[in-house]
């Protein structure tokens, strides 16, 4: 995959004196000795990673550990101090003050954890309202707004104000009107950081469907470790201006660089980061709908077990069948499936392990994890689900 965005040994130095913090700042001074020397606050101290197309790379760390800094250091609100930024191989940093803005215009929208709304606008005209100051006709305005409003679901609310709408719904509007801009790179700074810890997974889960329809480059800045676990294909562990370690949830879970990382992971419930995708697993056969009685019982004896999952030609999951109804059928002379298909209980590949236990209880203690098209994935056993966590929980504890 290419490479998106670059940050190379990124530094920014709040205060009107950089030149003695960064020369300190190299010397091997820590972010306190330099604001004590000089009073100058060290805001990155040194940061480097790469953002592949299409990848959500997301910046962790507790308040004041410069992830906010680092996403204006990339879209140039702020001026970096020293390194680089380069962006679809532009160099931030080299540009005139005007070229920034038109780059970030074209290329770069951001989401904050609180927004401007403007009250006396519909939702509709505030998703607009950036296409309003680049003279974008209304028609079009509107049919790219609508376009965004469908995205984030609230095409229905389109016309209704601001005060109508609840705390999730209003970021909703904020991630609309980044997404009409057309830009290829988000940045989203703490987007759901101020809502209830339900509506956030359900926002969490939302722009992870909608990111397999718009594939944008995102750079996502939480202080939650399971909001950076769940969504993060990569995710960087700052601290005090620098970063710890750089890995997907998997290795730094796995494999925490040091003690400060482990600290940080040991609030994680596995059952939490873990996705129903992640642990599935397909069956050795599986039975097409147009296969008869029959081949459903070969291929039971062949693999030796009782019971088979049935897809369509377009891989949709119909059921399971059992071989009892089976042999039932041949004892009929059917020659059909059909009539022994049984329902079972189904999860989506986002849910997670937490989820898919209480769907477990029943006959057979299997679940058929299905994409978001409805297709069937694999399955997944209570046995699956239980060693799965036996393995990462006595994992957390030893690297804790
Ligand atoms: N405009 C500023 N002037 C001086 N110091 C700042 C400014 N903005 C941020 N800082 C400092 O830089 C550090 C990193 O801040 P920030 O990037 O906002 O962290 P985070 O987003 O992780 O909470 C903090 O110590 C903060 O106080
Ligand atoms: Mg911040």
């Amino acid at each position: 995959m290419s490479i998106k965005i670059e940050v190379k040994d990124l530094i920014k130095i709040y205060g009107s004196e950089p030149r003695k913090a960064l020369s300190l700042l190299r010397q091997g001074y820590s972010r306190e000795e330099i604001l004590e020397m000089t009073g100058q606050m060290v805001g990155l101290g040194g940061i480097s990673f790469e953002v592949s197309e299409g990848e959500i790379f997301v910046l962790i760390g507790l308040s004041g550990s410069g992830k906010s800094t680092a996403l204006r250091c990339i879209n140039g609100l702020i001026r970096l101090t020293s390194g680089s930024v380069v962006v679809d191989g532009h160099h931030i940093e080299d540009m005139s003050d005007k070229e920034l803005r038109r780059f970030r215009g074209e290329n770069m929208a951001m989401v904050f954890q609180h927004f401007a709304v403007l009250p006396n606008r519909t939702v509709l005209d505030n998703v607009a309202f950036g296409l309003e100051i680049k003279s974008i006709p209304l028609e079009e305005r509107y049919r790219r707004a609508t376009e965004a409003l469908r995205m984030v679901k609230l095409e229905t609310w389109r016309d209704r104000y601001p005060d109508e709408l609840s705390g999730g719904m209003k970021q909703r509007v904020g991630l609309a009107r980044a997404l009409v801009m057309n830009t290829s790179i988000l940045l989203m700074d703490e987007p759901f950081s101020a809502l209830d810890a339900l509506i956030r997974t359900d926002m969490e889960d939302e722009l992870l469907n909608l990111q397999q329809e718009i594939r944008k480059t995102i750079i996502f800045v939480t202080h939650d470790l399971d909001e950076a676990l769940h969504l993060g294909d990569r995710i960087a562990v700052m601290r005090d201006g620098r970063i710890e370690q750089i890995g997907t949830a998997e290795e730094i879970l796995s494999n925490p660089a040091n003690e400060y990382v482990s600290k940080f992971l040991r609030k994680v419930d596995v059952s939490k980061v873990l996705t129903a995708g992640d642990v599935a697993r397909r069956p050795e056969e599986i039975l097409r709908l147009t296969e008869g009685p029959r081949s459903a019982k070969l291929k039971m004896d062949t693999v030796g077990v009782d019971y088979l999952f049935v897809t369509d030609r377009s891989q949709k999951l119909k059921g399971i069948v059992t071989m009892d109804d089976i042999l039932q059928l041949i004892a009929q002379g059917s020659r059909s499936i059909t009539d022994a298909i049984k329902e079972v209980n189904t999860i989506d590949k986002m849910a997670t392990l937490q989820d898919v236990y209480p769907l477990l209880a029943n006959v057979r203690g299997v679940v058929a994890v299905l994409d978001e098209k409805g297709r069937f994935l694999g399955m997944l056993t209570r046995a699956d689900v239980i060693s799965r966590l036996a393995e990462r929980g006595s994992n957390a504890t030893a690297t804790a």
